[in-house]
């Protein structure tokens, strides 16, 4: 499990909080779907961070998360009217693949410089900025990637407090400051960068290698001092505070309205649905819609844990033949997610006007599910797959969503599931996707290939639990591949199902690695898969960590 996003969940809960929610997520607007309209994220001040593309941009955010502020990523096109909004304390400019020098290169908006917050320019964040204030940047003779020694030339500069004049960090770049813009001095140099970090006095600072990532040790220090000695912050990002201040924006956007909220059995959609019963009570009912795309006895155990455990109301719908008969001869992955989505929508509408006059869908969309998906007006992230929950609601519906966890990285939420005192059980149950067993049936969706994959799945977490696995991995599950093989059981030639096995690592899902399970475990799940599940005479273990896979096969 990764490190805690949030510093103290004892801290009183802050007065005076931003009254509105993500601007930046409220301008959002796509065809065919109308903008969420989610809950306030709860923040009373934030770092914004402006994405330049660089592959440690989320990371950045999940630093800043993790030092008890709350931060948001926006891209470079955002205006200002946007960001005021966030109660903004700083701006930190992300690394990115490009060189300043370069045509249609990125840069940061006016406002960044006209504010007058503190920035924080990292990589090719900071040769933005000293490009746009008046320096030069110059591709570099040689390209420096990997460690490097830091020297600092200015100490007692508050962005080095309590750390050592000469340490470790990690650099990736190919350009470098060849002349400081007016104002600036050099705070540090390292062997092959005479300008590694540069500063105004002022709360403007650049630097030349990575605070974010573990390589370099006293990263976390860097990013605490600007946050906190530089912007000021209070860090009041905590899960009592989350919690409060949650609980009391939904009460604001649903006011005396019935929600309804879709319950899946996994963490997020639990903790969604314990923070709208805390601030509406009985006005809340959960729906649990059996979508015959689950796990070996998956609706039963969801089911169990939630009746022992959760005391709201609770409304169980077969829905199993309608979904299948709906992806019946579908085999485009995004195809398949569509339609999904648009079955669970059709059993809320009939849920919500079975109890009559419901106004309120709640969620439990997450904000890595928000960044992957597209956002229009974000030239930076590519859109990577449709996360059925993230569009927002058909235009046609008249409900409108309740998403407490759209700021939230699945560690935080976990924190707030153990804030909440939810069973153990719940909050560390591995994930598992919306759309089910659909997206790991390569191909077609039938009973026999659903039939299938169960008993793979089944048996391959008998073995993760029964070694003692389980907690270590993000997720493990199998795939039903769309590959048949030649095998032999017995005196008999067999030419049957391919399965493939998938477990990861990860903190957050955004990047992850594939799992070095020990081979006894993968012997004896691959004998018992060829000799258990029907029609399987092949075991294969992906061994692709994402980037370049995803986790999930579709
Ligand atoms: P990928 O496959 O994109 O998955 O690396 C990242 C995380 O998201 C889950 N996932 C989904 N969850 N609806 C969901 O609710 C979806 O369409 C979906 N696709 C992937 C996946 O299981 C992993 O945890």
């Amino acid at each position: 499990m990764s490190s805690s996003h949030f510093r103290d969940s004892n801290q009183p809960a802050s007065a005076g909080r931003n009254p509105v929610g993500s601007a930046y997520s409220r301008g959002m607007q796509s065809e065919g779907v109308t903008t969420p309209k989610s809950a306030d994220s709860g923040h009373q001040e934030t770092i914004v961070v402006i994405d330049f593309g660089s592959q440690y941009s989320r990371l950045i955010a999940r630093r800043i998360r993790e030092s008890s502020v709350y931060c948001e990523l926006i891209p470079h096109s955002a205006p200002w009217e946007m960001v005021e909004s966030l109660n903004p304390k700083g701006v930190v400019l992300s690394g990115g693949p490009a060189s300043v020098y370069e045509n249609g290169a990125p840069l940061a908006p006016d406002w960044v410089y006209e504010s007058g917050l503190p920035i924080l320019g990292i990589c090719y964040g900071m040769q933005a900025m000293v490009h746009q204030l008046g320096g030069k940047v110059a591709p570099a003779s040689r390209r420096e990637y990997g460690y490097a020694e830091l020297l600092q030339d200015e100490p007692s500069d508050a962005i080095f407090d309590g750390t050592p004049e000469s340490m470790q960090v990690w650099m990736s770049h190919g350009d470098h400051i060849s002349e400081l813009p007016p104002g600036f001095s050099t705070l540090a140099h390292t062997d092959n960068s005479p300008i590694a970090a540069l500063g105004d006095g002022n709360g403007r600072l650049g630097i030349q290698f990575h605070p974010e990532v573990v390589h370099t040790p006293k990263g976390r220090q860097l990013i605490e001092n600007f946050l906190y000695k530089i912007c000021g912050c209070s860090g009041a990002w905590t899960p009592g505070n989350f919690v409060a201040e949650t609980v009391e924006s939904i009460r604001r956007q649903v006011g005396d309205g019935k929600v309804i909220c879709a319950l899946s059995g996994g963490v997020d959609s639990a903790v969604a649905a314990t923070l709208v019963h805390r601030a509406i009570g009985d006005r809340l009912t959960c729906i649990f819609v059996n979508n015959g795309l689950m796990r070996h006895q998956e609706p039963e155990r969801v089911q169990e844990t939630f009746e022992k455990h959760m005391a709201m109301n609770l409304s169980y719908v077969d829905a199993s033949e309608h979904f299948l008969g709906a992806l019946r001869a579908v085999t485009d992955p995004e195809k398949k997610r569509r339609i999904i989505g648009e079955e669970f929508i059709n059993v809320f509408e009939g849920e919500a006007s079975r109890l009559g006059r419901v106004d309120f869908l709640a969620q439990g969309t997450l904000y890595p599910d928000v960044i992957e998906s597209q956002v229009p007006g974000d030239d930076v992230s590519a859109k990577i797959k449709t996360h059925h929950n993230v569009g927002g609601l058909p235009d046609h519906m008249r409900m409108e969503l309740v998403e407490p966890l759209r700021y939230l990285f699945k560690d935080e939420v976990r924190e707030v599931g153990m804030e909440l005192g939810l069973p153990r059980e719940m909050i560390f149950r591995q994930p598992f996707p919306g759309p089910g067993l659909a997206i790991r049936i390569i191909g077609e969706i039938t009973h026999e290939s659903l039939e299938t994959l169960r008993e793979a799945d089944r048996i391959l977490m008998e073995e993760i639990e029964a070694n003692g696995l389980y907690d270590d991995l993000w997720q493990s599950f199998a795939v039903l591949t769309n590959s048949r093989s030649v095998g032999v059981t017995g005196d008999f030639r067999t030419y049957g199902n391919v399965i493939a096995i998938r477990a990861v690592t990860s903190d957050d899902a955004m990047t992850a690695d594939w799992a070095r399970i020990p081979y006894d475990v993968l012997a004896r799940v691959s004998n018992r898969i060829c000799n258990e599940a029907p029609n399987v005479n092949r075991v294969v273990y992906d061994i692709t960590s994402k980037p370049p896979g995803t986790i999930e096969w579709e």
